[in-house]
């Protein structure tokens, strides 16, 4: 009897632990979420994420103000508490201003400094005298009601009058609430700029970059090396012509005089430079080209960093998400939501079809969702980073359009003073 019993006994134990080890294993499969990618549908062959159907004729069709075959799905009903409708309105002949440029960056409550350091530097809206720039930041409001600090920013939008504020409550799960009020702002109060960037409040931005991006942003900013060596030969032969001090003749200053001719002061000096550049006939024709290129108003513009990538299945990821909110095994093309760029007639496209496109929690995925319904591809472009770009100097920053990882302000402004004052910021 006795080595029977222990036999079973030994049996149990055995079988016991075998089964907790498959258990464990399964778990462990499942907490990475070995199973949920096993149930993913094929984003290449079956993505229809709601709504489907004509998507951008009902669209159209609310844009147009007529009355839509279907209602829109989608609305983001909040309260601008502060609209800024001044910002893009000109009083004179009751007319919208239209910018070059328009800044809507996203930004908290608290982070009154970053918003100071914005203002004196990339978002400076008289950076240039010729050229039309605005800025302004969007806000949402602190779940339990914080008195003293939205008064702090009562009187912040009394001196600087570029707050625009929403009743929504501003937690990360919300971006996507903030970026389309930013959209809802621009179609309401400010729709005529020709390009929008939507941008975080700890990013450093170069707005000249950023204008020399959407002059080309497919060749951005190989187009720019190509005017340089343009350059440098005109340099040259003024240098040979005694028209010019040698001091003068630096590849740098005479891309900044020709591309911003009414800021400099000696207006006889860039008379001179122009009527050389007129005659320079020896110039690449192309390089000529795609130095007064110019995008069509109707050109479908969104860009920034282009992520190809696949939805986090694990457990413990801070974005995870399940199969019921996301069923397919990639996410559309997707741009990183810190900083794009979008041409007037793609950000009101994409505005109208959000009216159509279920909500979905990350903002950079919901766009992407909504481009791909509104038929607009993405474009990348490496000089978005979403990491910080490392700085050594102005140098290795001068076609850097946007950079993650300025959390604080003084380095926003030391670091912009320096591009500014080498001619890349
Ligand atoms: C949006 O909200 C307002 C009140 O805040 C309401 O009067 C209006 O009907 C809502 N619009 C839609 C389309 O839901
Ligand atoms: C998002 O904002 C809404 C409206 O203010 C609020 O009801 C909701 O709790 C917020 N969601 C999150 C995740 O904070
Ligand atoms: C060229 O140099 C002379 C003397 O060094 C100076 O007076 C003049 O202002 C310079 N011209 C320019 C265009 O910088």
């Amino acid at each position: 009897m006795l080595p029977i019993r222990n036999c079973v006994r030994w049996c149990l134990r055995f079988r016991v632990k075998y089964v907790a080890g498959v258990c464990l294993g399964l778990f462990i499969l499942d907490y990475f979420g070995a199973f949920t990618h096993y149930f993913e549908a094929d984003f290449y062959k079956e993505f229809n994420y709601p709504l489907n159907g004509d998507v951008l004729k009902y669209a159209n069709q609310v844009r147009q103000g007529k009355s839509p075959d279907i209602d829109p799905i989608n609305l983001y009903n909040y309260s601008f508490k502060y609209n800024c409708k001044q910002k893009c309105w000109n009083d004179d002949d009751e007319r919208f201003l239209v910018p070059k440029l328009v800044f809507i960056v996203k930004s908290a409550m608290r982070n009154v400094n970053k918003r100071i350091a914005i203002r004196h530097s990339w978002g400076f809206e008289r950076r240039f005298s010729d050229i039309l720039i605005r800025t302004v930041f969007v806000l949402g409001q602190t779940a339990e009601q914080d008195e003293e600090l939205q008064a702090q920013i009562d009187e912040e939008q009394q001196k600087f009058k570029d707050i625009v504020q929403v009743d929504f409550v501003d937690t990360y799960f919300n971006n996507t609430i903030k970026t389309m009020m930013g959209m809802k702002w621009v179609v309401t109060y400010c729709p005529k700029s020709k390009f929008y960037m939507f941008v975080d409040d700890d990013y450093y931005v170069s707005a000249k970059n950023v204008l020399r991006f959407v002059r080309n942003p497919v060749n951005f900013p190989e187009y720019l090396e190509e005017a340089d060596e343009t350059l440098r030969k005109l340099a040259r032969r003024l240098s040979n012509s005694d028209m010019l001090n040698n001091s003068v003749v630096n590849v740098h200053e005479m891309k900044n005089i020709v591309q911003n001719v009414n800021s400099v002061n000696n207006k006889d000096l860039v008379k001179t430079i122009q009527k050389f550049i007129n005659a320079e006939e020896q110039r690449p024709k192309n390089a000529r080209k795609l130095m007064q290129m110019q995008l069509a108003d109707d050109v479908k513009l969104f860009s920034g960093f282009v992520f190809n990538s696949a939805p986090h299945r694990h457990k413990c990821s801070k974005w995870h998400v399940s199969l019921k909110e996301y069923a397919w095994h990639m996410w559309p093309p997707y741009v990183t939501a810190g900083a794009f760029i979008l041409s007037r007639e793609a950000l009101h496209r994409m505005y109208y079809v959000s009216m159509y496109t279920k909500h979905f929690r990350f903002d950079d995925i919901y766009l992407a969702i909504v481009a791909l319904k509104a038929d607009i591809e993405p474009l990348h472009s490496e000089e978005f980073y979403f990491y910080k770009a490392p700085y050594q100097g102005p140098h290795n920053y001068r076609y850097v359009i946007a950079t993650h990882g300025y959390d604080d302000p003084l380095d926003i402004l030391k670091t912009w003073n320096e591009c500014r004052s080498a001619g890349h910021a």
